[in-house]
């Protein structure tokens, strides 16, 4: 796939939540990371690892059926971290006890830690005696194995650092992926310098390796590619003109209703102002509201969603099955992983999960340039491919859009409300010049009633929720702490403005354990 970067650090998922982080944070440092299924998985082909990660998972090490280290990894001779369960792992295989733990140990600890006396003791360079590291386990260490050197406690006499005496090998009880492990991308870096892994990665430069990738796979054919005007179909788009011409890329954008204000009209105009010149727009609301109408539980509007939007491009896919050969998504890394769910066959699942299941007689093959990708490493590619910052800035859109903002039934009359909401956010966001600042801002429509007064006369309207966070990655967040001043103009602002509207409230939950959308 990535004719440059054939070498790298390789992650063994055991199914933690933070596994894509730690892929994620080593390309942060300059360092590729590839991630595989922690039992099952192959090194990719070509691959060449110079370390290993063993994550964290949700088993216990004594469950039947517990997922193990595979014995070539142990054979390997390269260097490996253990991380949490995979600590557990390493201490269990070496011969030590893990126990498991009578209470769940969940947020900030403090460890100290001494590696003086181990061979080790040049990984940890910058870490002082006492660090504040992020915790997530249920089981913790109850014997360490002969070979190994207790390097760090908690304040609880928890251990959480282990060194291996002779051989690169150590653990870490505590997620050094994790923002909260203050030093953590420090030890990753120390841990990438005992696998002698040079700092390379560079994604902007990524562009070359992309397109090859594009003009091989499609050779003469021609692209049908989905677009939604967010950042990764847009990087997408453009790349495969780049790559293949105007005369062999179609975008293809579906309006299903559920877009912020004008977005139809801003997607369409960015997209002609960037030179694609074949834009196909489907106008389908009707078929979505249709479909979402009576229906409140969010799990079901986002199978809906994902259906009819799966229903709709096959419907304009196969009238036109003739002109194509091949699909393009801006499918990235993450979905790859989180849909794969250990070891299933990710290409696979991952059609399905990005536009909802086309069947396979349509005989368009697949062209997704990004599936190896992190969005901000897609970032770097299109600045580089000299698309505006105003498209490759913009903040995140989730697929089943305004269908999981507006809470309770998704009518056009709410979608309305919402949408005027959300461009009084934004646009104020924007002139404050405090959109860069924010991940990701939005309005939520709640399906709650409150009593207000404007003027002299009494309403009766909806409350609405402003949400803006902070983030790298959209898997943990904190709220953006956004002057009150800021919040009570758009607030007042939404209300005089918005019809429907009476009340305005501000989420102030960091996620976890809420989550960024509301659904
Ligand atoms: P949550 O709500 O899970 O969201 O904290 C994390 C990030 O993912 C976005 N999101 C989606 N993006 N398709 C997408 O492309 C989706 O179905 C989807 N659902 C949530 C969300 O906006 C946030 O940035």
């Amino acid at each position: 796939m990535f004719h440059k970067f054939s070498h790298g650090i390789l992650v063994l998922d055991y199914g933690s939540q933070y596994t894509l982080l730690i892929a994620r944070k080593f390309r942060e440092l300059g360092v590729y990371a590839e991630i595989i299924d922690g039992a099952k998985g192959k090194v990719p082909d070509g691959f060449e690892y110079t370390g290993i990660v063993l994550s964290g998972g949700p088993d216990s090490v004594s469950d039947v059926g517990a997922r193990k280290i595979p014995q070539w990894v142990l054979d390997s001779g390269k260097p490996i971290l253990g991380i949490c369960y995979g600590m557990q792992l390493l201490v269990e295989h070496f011969g030590g006890k893990v126990r498991a733990g009578t209470h769940r140990e969940y947020g900030n600890s403090k460890v100290r830690f001494d590696a003086k006396n181990s061979h080790l003791e040049g990984m940890f360079n910058g870490l002082s005696p006492s660090e504040v590291v992020w915790m997530s386990h249920g089981d913790d260490v109850a014997s360490l194995p002969d070979c190994f050197d207790k390097i760090g406690l908690t304040t609880d006499n928890v251990v959480a650092m282990i060194a291996h005496k002779s051989e690169p090998i150590l653990g870490l009880q505590f997620h050094p992926e994790v923002e909260h492990t203050t030093n953590g991308k420090q030890l990753l870096l120390g841990f990438a310098k005992l696998c002698k892994h040079p700092l390379d990665w560079q994604p902007g430069e990524m562009v070359e390796s992309c397109m090859s990738y594009v003009k091989e796979t499609v050779g003469s054919g021609h692209v049908l590619m989905g677009v939604s005007g967010g950042v990764d179909s847009t990087v997408a788009v453009k790349l495969m003109v780049e790559a293949l011409g105007h005369d062999r890329v179609t975008a293809c954008f579906v309006d299903n209703g559920l877009l912020r204000k004008n977005e139809k009209q801003w997607v369409s105009a960015q997209l002609t102002e960037l030179g694609i010149k074949d834009l196909v727009v489907l106008d389908r609301e009707e078929a979505f509201l249709n479909a979402l109408r009576g229906v409140t539980e969010p799990e079901q509007k986002r199978k809906i969603i994902g259906n009819t939007f799966a229903r709709e491009f096959e419907a304009y896919a196969r009238a036109h099955k003739s002109e194509f050969t091949h699909l393009g998504q801006g499918t990235l890394y993450p979905d790859v992983i989180e849909s794969a769910k250990h070891g299933a066959g990710a290409q696979v699942i991952k059609t399905h999960h990005n536009v909802g299941g086309l069947p396979a007689d349509l005989g368009l093959k697949l062209v997704e340039p990004f599936r190896h990708l992190f969005k901000d490493e897609v970032r770097k590619i299109g600045l580089q491919l000299g698309i505006p910052e105003i498209l490759v800035g913009r903040h995140p859109f989730p697929g089943p859009g305004l269908g999981v903002r507006v809470l309770g039934e998704v009518t056009k009359e709410r979608c309305d409300i919402l949408r005027e909401a959300d461009a009084v956010f934004i646009d104020r966001l924007r002139s404050e010049k405090l959109y860069d600042d924010v991940w990701q801002a939005f309005v939520v429509l709640l399906p709650v009633k409150t009593v207000g007064v404007m003027g002299d006369n009494r309403t009766y309207q909806s409350v609405c929720a402003l949400r803006a966070v902070c983030s790298s990655d959209g898997m943990t967040a904190d709220v953006s702490r956004l002057p009150f001043e800021f919040l009570t103009t758009v607030a007042s602002e939404i209300v005089r403005k918005v019809h429907g509207i009476n009340r305005v409230v501000y989420d102030i939950t960091t996620k976890p354990p809420g989550t960024i959308e509301w659904e």
